[in-house]
């Protein structure tokens, strides 16, 4: 069994990226499984704290969920062309103290997914994503996409990702990353 922890880069009751996380977890292909992880109650990170206390109780809940998992699927909302600062930060206390990069992070098979409302499905997001998954030293999958536009008009009123055809690429984007991750 392939085993992928999904996160969700938004905090929002009605996210579109929880909802694309959601159906993924039901379209996991045959053979894999797809858990979800929280960025919920990871606070700013601040060297202090960490300095002081270590990584907060809610990152290493976190890593524990990555180290149960082979691979991390990553599901991006855009901000600015760009990361949202809250999911940033919650891989930045991942990474987080260095030494433990290699065991949580690094060589870890990570895919990119996202869903937006606007007409580029997060694409700029992705891409930046790509400069952070680098300096963690991590095995972005390049074997398919997934830019999921015009969210608004695919998920019901319940969150319920609905669009058949984004369904159906979502399901074979899944099936080809299990399958690299299982090969790997
Ligand atoms: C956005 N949004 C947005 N969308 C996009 O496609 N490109 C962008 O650059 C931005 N920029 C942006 C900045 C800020 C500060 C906010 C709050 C929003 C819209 C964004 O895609 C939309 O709010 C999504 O619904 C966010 O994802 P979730 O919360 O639905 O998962």
């Amino acid at each position: 069994m392939v085993k992928i922890l999904g996160i969700s880069g938004s905090l929002r009751r009605g996210s579109f990226n929880a909802g694309l996380l959601r159906a993924a977890v039901e379209l996991a292909a045959p053979g894999a499984q797809i858990e979800t992880g929280t960025i919920e109650g990871i606070p700013l990170y601040n060297n202090d704290e960490e300095t002081a206390s270590g990584v907060p109780p809610a990152v290493a809940r976190l890593k524990e969920r990555v180290l149960a998992n082979q691979a991390l699927l990553l599901v991006t909302p855009e901000y600015n062309n760009s990361i949202p600062g809250v999911f940033k930060n919650a891989i930045d206390w991942l990474s987080r103290p260095p030494a433990d990069i290699p065991r949580i992070l690094a060589g870890r098979p990570v895919a990119l997914i996202g869903a937006s409302p606007g007409r580029f499905g997060t694409i700029n997001s992705q891409t930046a994503w790509l400069t952070v998954l680098r300096a963690l030293r991590m095995r972005p999958w390049f074997g398919g996409n997934l830019y999921v536009s015009g969210a608004a008009s695919l998920f019901d009123a319940a969150g319920k990702l609905t669009d058949q055809p984004t369904r159906e690429r979502l399901a074979e984007f899944l099936q080809g990353f299990a399958k690299s991750v299982a090969g790997s």
